[in-house]
């Protein structure tokens, strides 16, 4: 949720700039900005819509000369995405510039204190409050670092926050609090992102700050002080993750990229947790006696990862026999749960900072229950503040829209279901083993199921100016339709919902247009429920549905061979069941996938929505 960048060396900081905003638009992507100071005057350009439109604007930076700066890309919560309310803001009198991405919640207050002191705002942002709120402090002590610090105590909420200061050309300033915000450490140069995907172009050495710290750069030196201003001494580490990860690799839009990319990611996220046909928890070193003296496990997430979660809680059911229940991140604190101490909470999260996550976990831990936390991103809030955290190897995930994400999710999911059945010995030797097995092959499973692409792209250029769409399941195939059903809406923006298949009767079905043909997107892939699905196929066929049917090869046969159902099916490989859902999810990513690009939608930056939501 917005995304910041800041960089001060020798070169011209724009193209820089512009470049790092390119690959954080994933967080925002409303307005963008940059500024450049140069012998200390600012130059700012800023304006409505996507980085291309800055770029354009000034002439691919060229427009604004100078060797320190900073940029914003963001997702508008105060005030809309307009020119005037795009960051960086300048605090009145003209010395402060800031970019912030964060909520600032008592701004309201401080403003009103502000304008008391004789300050005026341009725009509806709180960010221009914490402008002004540092330029307040600065006016008062003439120490940039000690008006960071002044305003940091002073105001609630989140925040990270890149500051220049007119007086102190060639320094930049950073803090944050709850919002991610990284240093990175170049020769004869430094830099801020709120990611390191923003900078890794340039260089993998970087620090994470911690909430409430502050960093002074300069083109040849990083101070890091505490929010008292007593310095801190702490090692750049060095990122791993390859600067191709980042990149398109030749694949028109980074989803398509992602899908093809899940086998890969999913045996990495594998590999290192199977060794020996046991099951290894590297960072959950969680023991079978707690395991045992569990009564009930809290998956709490929101968007793609909730809906990975229900796939999660089914696995964790069937295979360990413990109570799972799955509650979406921004309602658990007001569903008032059962915590104590054996009770666990799974927060599952890409970006390990989703606001409402955090929240969540936080909660969790105060009422007693521990955390384990599966995250993708490393060093990210709910990964250290987690008691355990077992991290997705699924690199960095650029389109907005969740695949390889979700999919070494699923994975994680499958091996702490494992695990959990192990301690609680709730499977065989022999079961255990075949589960086991079938881990490994999974990953070639996908990869096989990749060849579905091109089935998939011909149906989606029949279905693509439909209105609606509908996917009906049972089981973990509902948990499945819910996330199918979620990339669709996303990326194409075609009305679409998800609901039980034995639901259907009991209201739904009375959507079914026999004018319109509607289109029913099925997915019967759970042995022992496909006839039950077969039965709902058909009622909604005999009512005028057109029925895409996502099924194993065996059972095929059993739809394909049904004159009541009107429609095409799809096949994945018969697979050991609890882990069908990694294998019928491809072809549903694939039908989103190409259903929107038949629509000419901009499927990596959809429209409303960012990757990281850092706001309640
Ligand atoms: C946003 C994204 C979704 C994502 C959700 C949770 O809404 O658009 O793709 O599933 O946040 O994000 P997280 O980083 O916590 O998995």
């Amino acid at each position: 949720m917005c995304g910041i960048v800041g960089y001060t060396g020798r070169e011209d900081a724009s193209p820089v700039l512009l470049d790092g905003l390119r690959r954080l638009e994933y967080r925002g992507y409303d307005s963008a900005g940059i500024v450049v100071a140069q012998g200390g005057t600012f130059t700012l350009a800023k304006s409505s819509g996507h980085v291309a439109r800055l770029d354009e604007l000034t002439r691919g930076g060229r427009d604004l000369p100078g060797n320190i700066g900073l940029g914003h890309t963001r997702w508008a919560t105060h005030g809309q995405p307009t020119d005037t309310n795009a960051h960086p803001h300048i605090s009145d009198g003209g010395k402060i510039a800031v970019v912030h991405n964060g909520i600032i919640e008592n701004y309201a207050r401080l403003r009103e204190f502000l304008r008391s002191k004789g300050m005026s705002f341009q725009s509806q942002t709180d960010t221009e409050v914490a402008t002004n709120l540092i330029a307040y402090f600065y006016a008062e002590s003439g120490d940039i670092l000690s008006a960071v610090a002044s305003a940091a105590r002073r105001m609630e909420g989140s925040y990270a926050l890149g500051i220049m200061c007119e007086d102190m050309p060639g320094t930049l300033i950073a803090t944050r609090r709850e919002n991610p915000l990284v240093l990175g450490f170049g020769d004869g140069c430094n830099y801020l992102a709120s990611d390191v995907a923003a900078i890794l172009l340039h260089t993998r050495r970087v620090i994470r700050l911690a909430d409430f710290e502050i960093a002074a750069l300069t083109a040849d030196s990083v101070t890091l002080y505490t929010g008292e201003l007593d310095k801190l001494e702490r090692e750049p580490e060095t990122i791993e993750w390859d600067v191709s990860a980042a990149e398109k690799g030749g694949y028109e839009h980074f989803m398509i990229k992602e899908i093809m990319e899940q086998p890969e990611v999913v045996r990495k996220t594998l590999s290192p947790r199977i060794r020996n046909g046991e099951i290894i928890l590297d960072g959950a070193e969680i023991t079978d006696e707690y395991i045992r003296a569990l009564s009930r496990i809290y998956i709490v997430a929101c968007g793609s990862a909730s809906y990975a979660g229900v796939v999660g809680k089914y696995s964790i059911e069937k295979l360990a026999r413990i109570p799972a229940e799955v509650v979406f991140a921004s309602e658990f604190r007001y569903c008032d749960p059962v915590l104590n101490a054996n009770t666990l909470v799974i927060c599952v999260s890409q970006s390990g900072t989703t606001a409402d996550t955090i929240a969540a976990m936080r909660e969790a831990k105060a009422r007693g229950a521990k955390v384990l936390s599966i995250v993708n991103v490393v060093g990210s809030t709910i990964a250290e503040e987690s008691d355990w955290t077992l991290y997705t190897w699924a690199g960095p995930e650029i389109c907005v829209a969740s695949t390889k994400g979700y999919s070494t999710q699923l994975a994680l999911l499958y091996v702490l279901a494992l695990r959990f059945a192990r301690a609680k010995n709730t499977l065989s030797d022999a079961q255990f083993s075949e589960a086991v097995a079938a881990l490994l092959v999974l990953p070639d499973k996908m990869e096989e199921t990749l060849g579905l692409r091109e089935e998939l792209q011909y149906l989606a250029s029949q279905y693509f100016s439909r209105d609606d769409m509908y996917y009906i399941g049972r089981g973990t195939d509902y948990a499945l339709c819910l996330e199918a059903c979620l990339k669709l809406k996303e990326i194409s923006y075609i009305h679409s919902e998800a609901f039980a298949a034995g639901e259907m009767k009991h209201g739904p079905i009375a959507l079914i247009n026999r004018e319109r043909e509607t289109l029913v997107v099925a997915v019967a892939t759970n042995r022992g429920l496909v006839d039950k699905t077969v039965s709902n196929i058909i009622e909604l066929c005999s009512r005028g549905a057109r029925v895409i049917t996502v099924t194993t090869q065996s059972a095929r046969t059993v739809i394909e061979g049904n004159d009541d159902i009107r429609g095409e099916t799809v096949a994945v490989s018969d697979f050991y069941e609890a882990f069908l859902p990694s294998l019928a999810i491809i072809p549903l990513q694939f039908f989103a996938y190409y259903t929107a690009l038949a629509l000419g939608r901009d499927i990596d930056k959809p429209r409303n929505l960012a990757k990281s939501v850092t706001v309640e």
